[in-house]
């Protein structure tokens, strides 16, 4: 079988690299997708959490990119097309809405599948750095995880208030 399926991951650290790499395009993309996402949201608060998220998800890709210089000594991402997946998605919301509180919904519904996304590929990838004795990459992942669950968090408050307001929209 191995002709037919190539063993590109023959350990874990081969794995958590490749997880690195698609991190890395994940969060890459973040950062290309959340400038439309503050300009179409309506909701101030959801606003300033796109932004604020923003400057945080620069800050997740400084973090993955220098653990990937320390374990392969240099950086390049592996296009990650479940985001890429997401992101069209929540494009088709927003062209299919008008400016509002039922698109500010689908904004957030869209961002909350990133975050969740985020969250389970985090989650693993500080277990495998734990496994593989990476302490550093572990406290560096740890970090960036519990900022997704803190953004993750403030998005389900703020829907709160937007879907209330969306169910009453005309
Ligand atoms: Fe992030």
């Amino acid at each position: 079988m191995g002709l037919i399926t190539p063993n590109d991951f023959p350990n874990l650290r081969e794995l958590y690299t490749a997880q690195l790499r698609y991190l890395l395009s994940t969060e890459n993309q973040i950062v290309k997708g959340l400038p439309a996402m503050i300009e179409h949201a309506e909701d101030t608060q959801l606003k300033q959490a796109f932004q604020s998220h923003l400057q945080e998800t620069q800050v997740h890709v400084q973090r993955i990119e220098g653990l990937l210089q320390e374990l392969m000594g240099e950086i390049d991402d592996k296009k990650d097309p479940i985001l890429t997946a997401i992101v069209g998605s929540g494009e088709n919301i927003t062209k299919e809405t008008e400016s509002g509180p039922v698109r500010d919904a689908g904004l957030i519904a869209t961002a909350q599948k990133v975050e969740h996304y985020e969250i389970a590929s985090y989650g693993s990838a500080r277990d495998w750095a734990k496994h593989l004795g990476l302490t550093n990459h572990v406290s560096l992942l740890q970090k960036t995880l519990d900022e997704e669950k803190h953004a993750d968090q403030l998005l389900t408050e703020i829907s709160q208030r937007t879907n209330s307001s969306a169910s009453i929209a005309a």
